[in-house]
């Protein structure tokens, strides 16, 4: 792939630093073929050791590399440098989660949020002709929920409405619906109590930008019809 020179554009923000936050440049010349991530460690190595970001398998699994580019949230692990539009990419933080610093949010919230204590490990769909390995007898996988963030912080009631629970923590509710149908009760209530569906005004961002396919709009609305039809 050819390699592009871009402009990065970092929204920085150090508490009594650099405060308020406000946009920095770099120039870099890097390949197509990478991506935002790659983007932000070669400023890293290069021209500013001072960026906060977070990141870890570099492969859409750990959901830490969540941020708002050019706009729109995605995972800077995936967004590749030759599917973006011309030549400048804007980098900020999540919305709807308290600053760390940079393009780091602090999380905690986010987690607090789920319910617990749920079973978040399923059976893995397979497609031939994939096998799993003779010593093993099948494969499990995790909710495809990888806990990012990005329905949370594209949604227009978590920063209006504090108490909103949330997408994610939604679709989790759902999605442990859909396995234990005998603890309906206790689930719907639940997702229909002050902080659940009941707030959320439909705008489907969350069900857009989610990165895995989880569909957080689809699962508070079949949560809302099933709280109207009890
Ligand atoms: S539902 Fe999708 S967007 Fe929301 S936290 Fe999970 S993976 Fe991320
Ligand atoms: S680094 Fe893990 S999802 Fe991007």
């Amino acid at each position: 792939m050819p390699e592009r020179a871009i402009i990065v554009r970092v929204m920085r923000y150090k508490p009594g630093i650099i405060d308020p936050p406000r946009f920095e440049n770099h120039e870099i010349v890097i390949d197509e073929e990478r991506t935002v991530l790659d983007c932000l460690e070669t400023i890293r190595t290069n021209l500013d050791t001072s960026i906060l970001f977070r990141h870890s398998c570099h492969h859409a699994s750990c959901g830490t590399c969540a941020m708002i580019i050019n706009g729109v949230e995605r995972l800077a692990c995936i967004t590749k440098i030759g599917y973006i539009e011309g030549n400048v990419i804007a980098l900020e933080p999540l919305r709807g989660f308290p600053p760390a610093g940079d393009l780091v949010r602090n999380m905690n919230g986010f987690f607090n949020y789920y319910p617990e204590p749920y079973n978040y490990i399923r059976h893995s769909e397979m497609l031939p002709p994939a096998a799993p390995l003779l010593e093993i007898k099948e494969f499990l996988r995790f909710e495809n929920c990888i806990e990012c963030g990005a329905c949370v912080s594209a949604c227009p009631v978590t920063d209006k409405k504090g108490d909103f629970m949330g997408p994610a923590s939604l679709a989790a509710i759902g999605r442990e619906l859909e396995k234990s149908p005998e603890r309906s009760d206790e689930l719907i209530a639940l997702a229909g109590g002050e902080r659940g569906e009941r707030l959320c005004e439909r705008a489907l961002r969350c069900s857009k930008v989610c990165p895995m396919g989880v569909y957080p709009a689809m699962h508070i609305e079949n949560l809302r019809k099933k709280r109207i039809n009890a």
